[in-house]
């Protein structure tokens, strides 16, 4: 009989925990899944796979739903993926960004410690941790984060750290850089843009509003992020990772090649919008993927230019089907 080799995924039905799932039911893993209960309930990412998942309602917020989730499912595996993830939100909502992003991670790793201290433990810690330290941030990059959502993650960093060296748990801290992809949600810049892009190309809008389009980001693929996560866990030691690609664009140059992918010119239809500028920026984001190269052997297999074409005709697809079905119905 093999080992047993469970996977327990909070925030299953997002960008990442989408391509994550993919992936670990690839490599032969039972997958389960917590869901927060919510009157309208969106599997969009997952629903291609769904019955393959098992799916528990358990939310970050209330300690017991985790200890029983745990319990009944028996994971060897967990990735805490679920937070309140968009950083504008999280000066509108600081205190529950507090309690989904930075207390969330204790509960579950008192769940952990709990039910089982063996089961390994991922947390999707950010980039947005390093704040204004200047690039390229590597894992040694003193934290300065610059909103609500960037403390909360930092908070997220060190308890497990803090975990792994209180209690011995297998617990990794994977400082990922923004990673993008099709399934990326519409408030985030690429996948805004891209839409944007696509519903202007067919016609159905003709208008952009960005806000700073100075802002560096260092942008990657999510599949390749998740094959990331997951070698954290596989490794002999527990340790700590940057993920990213090494390479910096401005949302200026994002803009460009995304219009461009569509033949159209950015600047008829770009409009700057000072409501969408962030009371802190973070500016020029860079990360040094040294250590996971060496260590993980991981290397990102899409690039910029590669992605935003991918979105781009992704949106023009969907757009294009919506646009059909509208006129049919
Ligand atoms: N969302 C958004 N909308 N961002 C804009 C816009 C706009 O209209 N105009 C300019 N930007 C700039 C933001 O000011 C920011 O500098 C940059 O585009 C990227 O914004 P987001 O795509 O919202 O991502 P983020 O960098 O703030 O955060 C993402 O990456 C983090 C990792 O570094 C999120 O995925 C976080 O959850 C993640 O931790």
């Amino acid at each position: 009989m093999g080992e047993r080799r469970v996977a327990l995924i909070t925030g299953i039905t997002g960008q990442d925990g989408s391509y994550l799932s993919e992936l670990l039911l690839e490599e032969s893993y039972e997958v389960h899944g917590i869901v927060r209960r919510s009157s309208t309930e969106r599997f969009e990412r997952i629903a291609s796979f769904k019955d393959r998942l098992t799916l528990h309602q358990a939310d970050l917020l209330d300690q017991l739903s985790l200890v029983d989730v745990i319990r009944q499912v028996r994971p060897t595996e967990i990735y805490n993926l679920a937070a309140q993830s968009f950083v504008p939100t999280s000066w509108r909502q600081p205190l529950l960004t507090g309690e989904f992003t930075a207390l969330g991670v204790t509960r579950v790793l008192e769940a952990v410690r709990l039910v089982d201290p063996g089961i390994r433990f991922y947390q999707a810690s950010s980039s947005e941790m390093f704040g204004n330290s200047p690039p390229p941030q590597g894992e040694r990059t003193p934290f300065s984060p610059r909103s609500p959502y960037g403390v909360a993650k930092v908070y997220g960093h060190f308890i497990t750290v803090n975990y792994r060296e209180s209690y011995g748990v297998f617990a990794v801290s994977g400082i990922l850089f923004n990673h993008e992809s099709p399934r990326r949600g519409k408030e985030f810049v690429t996948r805004k843009v891209t839409d944007a892009v696509a519903r202007i190309k067919l016609g159905v809008a003709d208008e952009l509003r960005l806000g700073n389009l100075e802002a560096r980001r260092d942008w990657g693929y999510a599949p390749d992020y998740v094959r990331a996560m997951w070698g954290m866990l596989q490794q002999r030691e527990p340790g700590d990772y940057v993920i990213a690609t090494g390479v910096q664009h401005t949302v200026r140059q994002l803009v460009e090649c995304a219009f461009g992918v569509a033949g159209l010119d950015w600047r008829r239809h770009v409009r700057s919008d000072p409501s969408l500028i962030r009371p802190a920026e973070v500016d020029s984001l860079l990360g040094d993927p040294t250590r996971s190269r060496d260590r993980l052997g991981w290397k990102p297999r899409v690039g910029f230019e590669e992605m935003v074409r991918l979105m781009v005709e992704a949106d023009m697809d969907r757009v294009a089907a919506e646009a059909h079905a509208g006129a049919r119905a």
